[in-house]
């Protein structure tokens, strides 16, 4: 058997010095512990309370998968998988359990314990605050449709950075924004359950200026070497063909998608013909004074891109009904490309070079702007049947997966984009919103009959190898 040192010297795919290896998460999705600690409710609590046959098997977020108890054994296992870096969220309900008021205690001990055990583990923490968490108080008084919910927003984000901005330098403000537009406020998977196209734009708006609102508090802070950014889900949109009309659908796909977050953020202005769009349909939303401006001088200095597969658009096939409500659909249709590569656990489409067409897009248009793969991962319905005897889920197919997507990273490296690390989606297994433990993505299982034991995947044997190599 080679050495790791002779392995080294052969690698095909090599990453740059420093490059970040890890994996990413969420508070609502490991921490369980969600009525402990002296955590408020959040609105997945309290949907879950509402309605739990919404969710898979009925199982809601109260457990999870228990880090709030067992994050020393859990960071222990990052070593093990090779982590040099880690993303989780700060549960905005748990530090200001009604998201305004008093500050709480437990949950700074909490959070600082991690940061330091990550820290003594030699794991960089890379920390986001919003991943569609709000505090049910918040959400009472309107969510991301109020302003003052804005306002205890960039509260929150300024307690963060003076708590843990001495040992956290990698900062981000929200998590694929775009979702809780789509779940809350258009598609009907996330509370409030709302569907109405002006108050998901109202909704879209908001986050932004809260963004920004965070970034400028961050600066006045002066973190030394942080650095402050977004994660964005970029959906790459290929039109079924050349012909102008489908190019015109992918694009129009695309500004509402992809670039209703991305140009704000790294440019500091929204995409003209996208305010185009929405002013000829009376869609605007509505702006205050300052506003623009402070989009304007509140840009990110890195981008944490999350991508999983393609959005494939065709040209509107009938013109939409004036009298159905508006939907970004309007404009585009999906359609299944026939041929595309699927995975068979999940249903999604498997495109790995979509990765590259993201970063080379992000080197060409968006000022090649310091980036990372924030998430990337595969989801896999019913792994359990994986299991060895011996305990082990042999996950080749996940391998396989990060292998072929980590060869276009490294490709778009090759050709000058300025990206600096990759996160899988994710550590271990964990409860996904309202599929909870339907499809499992982790290097480490969590076995929900053995009161959830954690058991390294073959994944992350492998992904172990990887990271100390600095390639394959
Ligand atoms: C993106 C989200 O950030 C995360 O919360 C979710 O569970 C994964 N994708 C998998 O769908």
């Amino acid at each position: 058997m080679k050495t790791m040192q002779e392995t080294e010297q052969h690698l095909q795919f090599r990453f740059p010095e420093g490059f970040w290896w890890g994996s990413a998460t969420s508070a609502t999705q490991i921490e369980g512990a969600a009525r402990e600690g002296g955590k408020g409710l959040n609105i997945w609590d309290y949907w879950y309370e509402k309605e739990p046959h919404r969710f898979f098997d009925g199982v809601g977020p109260e457990i999870t998968s228990d880090f709030y108890h067992r994050y020393k054994e859990d960071i222990q296992l990052m070593k093990e998988t090779g982590h040099n870096s880690f993303r989780f969220s700060v549960s905005w309900s748990r530090l200001i359990p009604d998201g305004t008021g008093e500050v709480n205690e437990e949950a700074i001990r909490f959070y600082n314990d991690v940061i330091n055990e990550l820290l003594a583990c030699d794991i960089e923490p890379f920390v986001n605050l919003y991943h569609f968490d709000m505090p049910l108080s918040l959400q009472q008084i309107g969510g991301w449709e109020s302003r003052e919910v804005i306002d205890a927003y960039a509260r929150y984000a300024k307690i963060c950075f003076e708590l843990f901005g001495d040992r956290v330098k990698k900062w981000f403000t929200h998590n694929e924004p775009i979702v809780p537009v789509e779940g809350g406020y258009l598609y009907d998977f996330h509370y409030p359950n709302i569907v109405d196209f002006r108050r998901a734009v109202q909704v879209a708006y908001h986050t932004i200026v809260a963004h920004a609102k965070a970034i400028r508090v961050f600066r006045s802070c002066q973190i030394k070497d942080g650095k402050i950014g977004i994660i964005l889900n970029l959906t790459p949109s290929y039109p079924r063909s050349q012909h102008p009309a489908d190019v015109k659908a992918a694009h129009i796909a695309d500004l509402f998608f992809n670039r209703s977050f991305l140009d704000p953020a790294v440019k500091g202005e929204y995409p003209k013909e996208l305010v185009a769009l929405l002013k000829e349909y009376g869609y605007l939303p509505t702006i205050e004074a300052g506003d623009l401006e402070l989009i304007k001088e509140n840009t990110i200095d890195i981008l944490g891109i999350n991508y999983y597969q393609p959005r494939r658009v065709k040209a509107k096939e009938h013109l939409p009904n004036p009298h159905a409500p508006f939907m970004p659909e309007w404009f585009f249709d999906y359609y299944a490309m026939p041929g595309r590569k699927m995975n068979p656990y999940r249903g999604w489409e498997i495109y790995e070079k979509g990765v590259y067409d993201i970063l080379m897009n992000i080197k060409e248009n968006y000022r090649n702007i310091e980036c990372f793969i924030s998430e990337n991962g595969m989801g896999v319905e019913g792994e359990e049947r994986f299991r060895d005897e011996a305990g082990m889920i042999h996950d080749d197919y996940r391998i396989e997966f990060i292998r072929e997507h980590l060869k276009w990273v490294h490709q778009a490296i090759q050709e000058g984009a300025n990206v600096k690390g990759y996160h899988l989606w994710t550590f271990m297994d964990n409860w996904s919103w309202t599929n909870a433990y339907k499809n499992r993505y982790g290097l480490v299982s969590v076995n929900l009959d053995k009161n959830r034991e954690r058991t390294i995947k073959k994944s992350g044997y492998w992904f172990k190898i990887v990271a100390q190599n600095n390639g394959f």
